[in-house]
């Protein structure tokens, strides 16, 4: 099945073909082309994104973008089976620009419109570049700027959420402190380029809170950790002045979160008896989170799945691939819901 996705959720005008089979049991895509526009320019005089500028971007984007995406694919419109759009979680002005293309375009070429959920899509990310199977139950999970979840996965379409923060998400959090210490946004990358560059010799003593690491649930907080990292800077002004101190900082920072978040995550692949860990979002682009990942799953004798860089990212391809598992389910004409949210 050959699919058109289109993801407008955030700041990210997205567009991709890709080609999936195997149906729900083992499903296994092909990406033929893949274009993320990014708007991070227009949204960081802001320092976030702005939902009205976001839409306007969309709605000027949306369709050179596809047009692109298809000319690379070496496809025509008649070769498209389905268009997949994003219905949720995000921003409601920039999902409906994509749906409404969605909608239109999928009456124009006289197909069916598969409606996607964003966060199935982090999930499945994994396997776009991996043609592997996935050994059930397996442990999902989701750090995003919006969301920090855990997940648990009886099959592809058999999700229970049994963890999720109760304020800031790990991506908002590393924003959030990115802006204290006058970095750019999104903070995320650039924070923790920041903490690459700490050097054991000059080791500091510097220790922030571990957030709900011994409460015994599935839950994150990460709002109190920020907090923490804001009532430091105005009590030392010097860790945001001199670099040796921005940069513990930083790093003391990203330790804590990826602690809490390992910490938590062993907990649910042991209780569940997991054979598999899956963990996607943009956070997922963090170097010392995906080493983290890989030693739990040494030390737990488990499978991960984690995404190439190209897919941690908002992008389309993981948009076409969890509307293939939508479409598995029988979901295809079901009626997009008028907030277009489908949450987990
Ligand atoms: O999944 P995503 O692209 O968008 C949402 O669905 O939210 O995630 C974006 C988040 C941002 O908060 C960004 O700062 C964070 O992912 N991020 C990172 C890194 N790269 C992106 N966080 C930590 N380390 C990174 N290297
Ligand atoms: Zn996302």
């Amino acid at each position: 099945m050959r699919i058109l996705a289109i993801e407008t959720s955030c700041d990210e005008t997205a567009a991709a073909v890709i080609e999936a089979a195997g149906g729900a049991l083992s499903p296994v895509f092909t990406v033929h082309s893949s274009i993320v526009h990014s708007q991070i320019d227009i949204h960081r005089p802001y320092g976030g994104v702005y939902p009205t500028l976001a839409k306007r971007e969309h709605t000027q984007n949306i369709h050179p973008v596809i047009e692109a995406t298809l000319e690379k694919s070496k496809f025509q419109t008649k070769d498209i089976d389905a268009i997949a759009v994003t219905v949720g979680p995000g921003l409601e002005p920039a999902l409906w620009v994509g749906i409404n293309t969605a909608q239109e375009l999928a009456k124009k070429w006289g197909v069916p419109l598969i409606p996607a959920n964003h966060m199935e899509g982090h999930l499945v990310s994994v396997l776009l570049k991996e043609q592997a199977s996935v050994a059930f139950p397996a442990i999902g999970l989701l750090v995003s700027g919006g969301h920090t979840e855990l997940i648990v996965m009886n099959g592809w379409g058999q999700y229970e959420l049994i963890g999720r923060t109760r304020d800031d998400a790990a991506g908002e959090a590393f924003d959030k402190v990115a802006r204290t210490l006058g970095l750019p946004y999104p903070g995320g990358p650039a924070l923790s380029q920041l903490a690459a560059q700490r050097s054991h010799s000059t080791e500091q003593e510097l220790t922030l809170p571990r957030p709900m690491l011994h409460s015994n649930d599935y839950d994150f907080s990460f709002s109190g950790l920020k907090t923490a990292v804001l009532y430091a800077t105005w009590q030392h002004p010097e860790l945001i002045t001199d670099e040796s101190l921005r940069v513990a900082l930083a790093h003391e920072f990203e330790s804590s979160v990826i602690e809490v978040l390992i910490s938590k995550t062993k907990r649910a692949l042991e209780s569940y008896k997991a054979h598999t860990l899956l963990v996607g979002g943009g956070v997922v682009a963090n170097t010392r989170l995906r080493k983290a990942c890989e030693e739990l799953s040494q030390t737990e004798g488990i499978a991960l799945f984690l995404p190439h860089h190209e897919y941690t990212g908002d992008n389309a391809a993981m948009i076409a691939a969890a509307a293939y598992l939508a479409h598995e389910r029988g979901y295809e004409h079901i009626p997009i819901q008028a907030n277009g949210i489908l949450s987990l």
